[in-house]
């Protein structure tokens, strides 16, 4: 069997938890590849609400194994935080959630130095997560960092000192910063225990195993192509491969291995923190759109900034992606709109285009929009294509001739059971 891909084709927050938890039941591993506690995953079924962080969205089906992949970073304390609410919630998976030895993990001090690169930049700063993402895979990349693996090692407390000590140097650059390591450090060994009780594995071993037996996996992305390390809107990104090519690094599988790319879009765009933004709204059309689609930040409770559906800026997302099918998340939220607006090119120095330039930060970027007919009903109800309103239809049946791929799936609400499948 090859692997199934589930990613965000915007800035994040597209809906990716909600449409992994729906098609789990299809798949016998959900296994996330990459990014860490900056994600925020939003399931909503049965009358109750839940948000994971680190653990894959597979959770909830009972019998389907969970992998945390080597290209996730972890940090223990928020990890066994979410595992604690979870257990709160009476929901049983410890036995099927595994981590791969190969993942980084995020100490007290990537946290602090996260905070400092954010102050030192002043009114440029990224608007990170302050999770301690970037340092974390800095470390990585710099080959200093800490991996799971190491935990049971004899020389686990020297490697965390000496990467401990190595941050501490840094951070005296930056005297504002304040923390307390102490008890952080105390909570962060004391985490230690939660995530020596989950199944340590090579990640890569297994995956490619349970292929060959016929295993059905599903690859869970986190933030959105926009925010790649390589391809997003560069420097105001995060620090891993949100893209497809993430799911091999970041599970240790072949390209080859790669089979359905399902990508995400809302029937807007949002974003959160800074960068560049083309579609952005900042009136009272962006604002609507933030009350009415309830956007704000599942990770961080922040205002999502709010603009229409950029297509140039999704068609760039799926060619990078090899995207094959898409889904549609939020059109509920269109419901109240006369006309709804699309932006269809671009215009920079080189005039109107439907590329996106270099570096969008660096450009007088100008945008043209389309209009489509708006549906102005509720959809409340609806489980069939064919009962969409006709405007809807035809708005979907207008994108996917721009995008060139299809849509199979539209989500109506933020609730499980509201999703139509098409086709
Ligand atoms: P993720 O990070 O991609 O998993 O997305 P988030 O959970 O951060 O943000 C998506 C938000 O939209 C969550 O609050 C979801 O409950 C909600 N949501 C998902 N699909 C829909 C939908 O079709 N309609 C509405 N109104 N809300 C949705
Ligand atoms: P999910 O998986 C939306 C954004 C941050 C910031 C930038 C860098 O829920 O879609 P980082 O903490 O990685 O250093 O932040 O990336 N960001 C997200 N935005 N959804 C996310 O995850 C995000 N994860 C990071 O707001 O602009
Ligand atoms: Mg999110």
């Amino acid at each position: 069997m090859l692997v199934d891909v589930i990613l965000g084709l915007q800035w994040g927050d597209e809906g990716k938890g909600k449409i992994v938890d729906y098609l789990a039941p299809n798949y016998d591993i959900v296994a996330r590849f990459q990014g860490g506690p900056n994600a925020g995953h939003t399931l909503k079924f049965d009358g109750k609400k839940y948000v994971l962080h680190t653990i894959p969205s597979g959770v909830f089906r009972t019998d389907l194994i969970n992998v945390i992949g080597n290209g996730v970073v972890i940090d223990p304390i928020t990890l066994e935080k979410e595992i604690q609410k979870l257990k709160n919630a009476e929901v049983t998976f410890m036995d099927r959630l595994l981590v791969a030895k190969k993942a980084h993990l995020i100490l007290p001090t990537h946290r602090y130095l996260d905070a400092a690169s954010e102050a030192a930049k002043g009114k440029d700063k990224i608007g990170s997560t302050l999770k301690g993402i970037g340092p974390t895979y800095m470390d990585k990349t710099g080959r200093n960092g800490i991996r799971v693996g190491d935990i049971t090692q004899e020389n686990f407390q020297i490697k965390y000192t000496a990467l401990k000590n190595k941050h501490l140097q840094i951070l005296k650059l930056y005297p504002e910063v304040d923390f307390d390591l102490e008890n952080e450090e105390k909570k962060w060994f004391e985490s230690l225990e939660v995530l020596r009780s989950i199944k340590a594995i090579d990640c890569e071993y297994f995956i490619n195993n349970a292929i060959k037996e016929g295993k059905k996996v599903l690859a869970e992305g986190a933030q959105g192509s926009m925010l790649d390390i390589d391809f997003g809107t560069y420097p105001f990104v995060t620090s891993s491969n949100t893209v497809t090519a993430g799911v091999c690094n970041g599970l240790g599988i072949a390209p080859s291995k790669i089979g359905e790319v399902i990508g995400i879009t809302k029937a807007y765009c949002t974003r959160v923190g800074g960068g560049p933004f083309p579609s952005e709204l900042e009136n009272e059309t962006g604002e609507f759109l933030r009350q009415e689609g309830a956007e704000f930040g599942a990770t961080t409770g922040r205002p999502r900034r709010c603009g229409w559906i950029d297509l140039p800026q999704l068609k760039y997302t799926i060619m990078l992606n090899g995207v094959t099918q898409l889904v549609l998340t939020k059109i509920d939220v269109l419901n109240q709109f006369d006309t709804i607006e699309a932006v269809t090119h671009y215009v920079a120095q080189g005039g109107k285009s439907q590329d996106l330039p270099y570096d969008m930060n660096m450009v007088d970027l100008n945008v043209i929009n389309t209009s489509y007919q708006g549906w102005k009903t509720s959809l409340e109800g609806i489980e069939n294509y064919s009962d969409l309103p006709k405007a809807a239809k035809d708005y979907i049946t207008t994108l996917e001739k721009i995008l060139e791929v299809p849509f199979t799936m539209i989500s109506t609400g933020p609730e499980r059971k509201k999703l139509i499948l098409k086709n």
